[in-house]
């Protein structure tokens, strides 16, 4: 099938790029020359796993074209998904002007029939929204308007899309459902569902789905906090109750809060959707509230122990993406820790895998980029650890304990087991386990 993905931001060049996997023709268009250039050379401007493969691949066998022109790139599209973004408003709604901007232009470019599918993440009533700006120059006869909301995570992106838990389509019109069907039977072979439902529906099953999934994060810090004061361990907990099937055990990891591109804001723009709507869901702003109290738990434990006054003090930061085998870091709680340290005093030597280049533009020399893990630790009075991973997991505990100017790990993952914190002879905090 012939596709056109307008926006080439994460959800979009993962989309088009597995799209051309399953043998469909697909061009993404992006008004970010840059871009659009460099991808045309197969390389990718985020850092997802497994992606870099699959773009070559489908350039190569010309599956997959970039451009900077939406007349060119939508000319043959009998779909063109839209995957724009839809930043928080200053009220924290989702500002859909980029969304309706494009639905204007297409009116003036779509001659034959098309589907047209929101993949961005958007607000209840946005696929009303833009049929109306379709509306205002197109005959009906040419296009319909799915909600076809994107359920992939970062870091395991390629993998999510290509073998979906479900995929949800929010249409009314039986032909864009027979459309939208026989695009993504290829990666529902293994038995996973293609869900149908009305537009409405499907807008609001991506807040719900990703709310609810921040709701079990704050749910569990809660539960990790009270541990601690009670002499439990979360871990046991976590365990103990996510073997019930009804809970299961995926995703009630406590830490230090939920970040990203997607949970912050989503969860605040659920609220304010419940809130244009008359309706105060109060859960739903607790859970923001226990996120925001969350993500200042780490600096307060590194505080509690060195002194609310952190002067001629060094600390070493294993993590700053906000979570493992992403380089993203848009509202990663490292970002929240070093404001806090920093601002207290402390002088910082941070090391991340893949977000050092992010935290560097954003924050420039307000910390010492390390060159590795270990060069994190030199002059170091704790190590902290904030992001899991893997290559923290097993480090050469020797190597942190020799250079360490004091033995001590504040770890923001429960990436250690505490027994091993014990016999190895190191001070150590973590989130949920008594010391
Ligand atoms: C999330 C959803 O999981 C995806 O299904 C959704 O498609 C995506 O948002 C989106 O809307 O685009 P993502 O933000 O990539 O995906 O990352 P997650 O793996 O969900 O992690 C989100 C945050 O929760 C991270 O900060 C992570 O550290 C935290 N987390 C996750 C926990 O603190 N505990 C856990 O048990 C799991």
């Amino acid at each position: 099938m012939q596709l056109a993905i307008i926006g080439t931001g994460y959800v979009g060049l993962v989309t088009g790029t597995c799209f051309a996997e399953t043998g469909n023709n697909v061009v993404c268009i992006d008004i970010d020359q840059r871009k659009i250039e460099s991808l045309k050379q197969g390389k990718t401007p985020i850092y997802e796993p497994g992606l870099d493969v699959l773009l070559e691949r489908n350039i190569k066998e010309r599956r997959l074209q970039f451009t900077t022109s939406i007349t060119e790139g939508i000319a043959d599209a009998r779909v063109i998904f839209l995957a724009l973004p839809t930043p928080p408003g200053k009220d924290g709604s989702a500002d859909l002007q980029y969304v309706l901007q494009v639905a204007d232009d297409l009116s003036k470019i779509i001659t034959k029939y098309t589907v047209i599918v929101n993949k961005s993440t958007v607000p209840v009533g946005t696929a009303e929204k833009v049929a109306a700006v379709l509306a205002q120059r197109l005959d009906r006869s040419l296009y319909d308007v799915v909600s076809n909301p994107e359920f992939l995570r970062e870091g395991v992106a390629v993998d999510d899309f290509l073998k979906p838990d479900r995929v949800v389509i929010g249409s009314s019109s039986e032909k864009a459902r027979k459309v939208m069907d026989e695009l993504y039977q290829p990666f529902v072979r293994q038995g996973n569902p293609i869900y149908f439902m009305d537009e409405r529906s499907s807008e609001m099953t991506k807040y719900a789905a990703n709310s609810y999934l921040a709701m079990r994060i704050s749910f569990m810090n809660e539960m990790a906090n009270l541990c601690e004061k009670a002499g439990a361990n979360v871990d046991w907990v976590r365990i103990g109750m996510g073997a019930d099937s009804r809970i299961g055990k995926r995703f009630l990891f406590p830490g230090i809060g939920y970040g990203g591109s997607c949970f912050p804001k989503d969860v605040k723009a659920l609220a304010h959707t419940a809130m244009e709507m008359d309706y105060d869901y109060k859960l739903v702003n607790v859970v923001m509230h226990v996120n925001d109290l969350q993500k200042k738990i780490l600096g307060g434990k590194v505080r509690n122990y060195f002194g609310s006054d952190l002067s001629g003090l060094t600390f070493a930061v294993w993590g700053l993406s906000f979570k493992p085998e992403t380089d993203d870091i848009r509202d990663a709680p490292a970002l929240d820790l070093i404001e806090e340290l920093t601002g207290a005093g402390a002088k910082l030597r941070v090391f991340d895998p893949e977000g050092m280049n992010n935290v560097r533009q954003l924050m420039g020399d307000k910390v010492h980029y390390a060159e590795d893990q270990y060069d994190a630790l030199e002059g170091a009075s704790a190590l902290i650890i904030v992001t899991e991973w893997s290559e923290f997991r097993n480090p050469d505990f020797d190597r942190i304990a020799s250079i360490l100017v004091h033995p001590a790990i504040f770890d923001g993952r429960n990436v250690y087991s505490m027994e091993k914190m014990q016999t190895l002879g190191f001070y150590y905090e973590s989130i949920g386990r008594k010391v």
